[in-house]
């Protein structure tokens, strides 16, 4: 599994990318808008995104218009931003159209707003890169977040898509709107290609109550020796 920073947040990015497991970046306008984000500002962070990371590094920068015309003209400046920029596309009847244009002009996609296994199929089918199943706004709702991403993974691993996507590359799944440390094990388990997480979760992912307890012990003793 592979993981990217849910964030637009540059010092959550740069401090997450040190640590050398940082596979990629995702930005939605609501994450852009809590950092305080202006629009004239929006390609040019999204610029300083890709720089931190590097170009392996895919970062989903997503459009914000509703028509397939305005989709693909937004997506295509978006691209020409750096070579590294995924163009993060809603999943709905335009966005289809637009994934399935952008695709064909080489441009990756990644197919937000995705709850089912039919939406995630026709995103497949359209020439996504990538289909983000969001888990816990499914759990908001009080439906079962994992037990739909589950559904997609199955679906999705049933066919191969590699005759729609972009150069043949391989269609990943990324487990979105995560919560918890939790629902990173369970999308892990289920094969789900990647999770996308807050910093908040990266840093108790990284955590555990019995390696707080055996570094406590290990100092203590190492007090002694020294002390001895
Ligand atoms: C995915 O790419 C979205 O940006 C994100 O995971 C949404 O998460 P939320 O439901 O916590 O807003």
């Amino acid at each position: 599994m592979k993981f990217f920073l849910d964030t637009a947040d540059l010092a959550e990015i740069e401090e997450a990318a040190s640590w050398g497991a940082l596979g990629g970046v995702t930005t939605n306008p609501s994450l852009y808008a809590r950092i305080g984000g202006k629009l004239d500002d929006f390609h040019a962070h999204i610029g300083r995104i890709c720089e931190i990371v590097g170009p392996d590094c895919p970062v989903s920068a997503e459009s914000v218009a509703m028509t397939r015309d305005e989709i693909v003209a937004d997506g295509l400046e978006l691209a020409a931003i750096a070579p590294n920029v995924v163009v993060k596309v809603p999943t709905m009847v335009e966005g289809l159209a637009a994934t399935h244009e952008l695709a064909q002009r080489g441009v990756p996609v990644n197919m937000t707003l995705c709850f089912t296994v039919p939406q995630a199929l026709l995103a497949a089918r359209a020439g996504a890169r990538y289909i983000s199943p969001f888990v816990g706004r499914f759990d908001d709702i009080s439906d079962d977040g994992l037990a739909q991403l589950e559904s997609i993974v199955t679906a999705i691993g049933n066919y191969d898509f590699t005759d729609s996507t972009v150069n043949g590359e391989k269609l990943e799944i990324i487990a979105a709107s995560i919560r918890s440390a939790n629902h990173v094990t369970q999308a892990a388990l289920m094969g789900a290609d990647i999770a996308t997480v807050p910093f908040g979760v990266l840093k108790k992912m990284v955590q555990h109550p019995l390696t707080d307890r055996g570094l406590d012990a290990f100092m203590a003793d190492w007090e002694k020796v020294q002390g001895a």
